[in-house]
């Protein structure tokens, strides 16, 4: 398996771009970018890495960098048919080590996100707060965690 970060604006990322929205819309159904919103985000300054097998997409992790040594994970995903193999953890992992190596990781989750809190968790995350019915659709609340890295 192998990383790749991608810098600079969406549209010049390559021709796999459908293949990021497509494993987007599988893994967060309701909540994926459309290309317009790719485009808007990767001007503002958040980051991407995807995880590859051979020529096919694995996994994603768009995070936001928020000062020197600190970043907030926006969102990460799995193809279904490659999970529980490492994937979301090699991407925190890079994520970790690139952007805040002796820093602190920020991230909210939804509650009922199972599969989610068991990475977190797993991944050294401590639960340092909780926005109650922060999200729509259905209503759920968000678990806060932080990691120093
Ligand atoms: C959450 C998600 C990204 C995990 O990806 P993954 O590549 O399967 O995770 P990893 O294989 O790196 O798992 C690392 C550890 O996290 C924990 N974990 C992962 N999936 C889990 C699950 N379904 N239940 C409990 N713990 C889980 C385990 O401890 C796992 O280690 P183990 O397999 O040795 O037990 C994936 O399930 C996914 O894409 N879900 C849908 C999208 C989503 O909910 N994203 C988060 C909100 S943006």
């Amino acid at each position: 398996m192998i990383l790749r970060e991608h810098l600079g604006p969406f549209d010049t990322w390559g021709d796999w771009r459908g293949q990021l929205t497509q494993l987007e819309a599988t893994c967060l159904p309701g909540e994926a970018w459309d290309e317009a919103q790719w485009q808007q985000f990767s001007l503002n300054s958040l980051k991407t890495a995807t995880a590859w097998m051979g020529q096919k997409l694995v996994g994603f992790l768009v995070w936001q960098p928020l000062g020197p040594g600190e970043a907030e994970v926006i969102k990460v995903g799995v193809d279904p048919q490659t999970r529980r193999v490492g994937v979301a953890k090699m991407l925190l992992n890079h994520l970790e080590q690139s952007t805040a190596p002796n820093g602190r990781v920020l991230l909210e989750v939804r509650a009922n996100n199972t599969e989610a809190n068991g990475l977190y968790q797993t991944q050294g995350y401590q639960k340092i707060g909780v926005r109650k019915s922060y999200y729509r659709h259905p209503v759920d609340d968000a678990l806060l965690f932080e990691k120093q890295t």
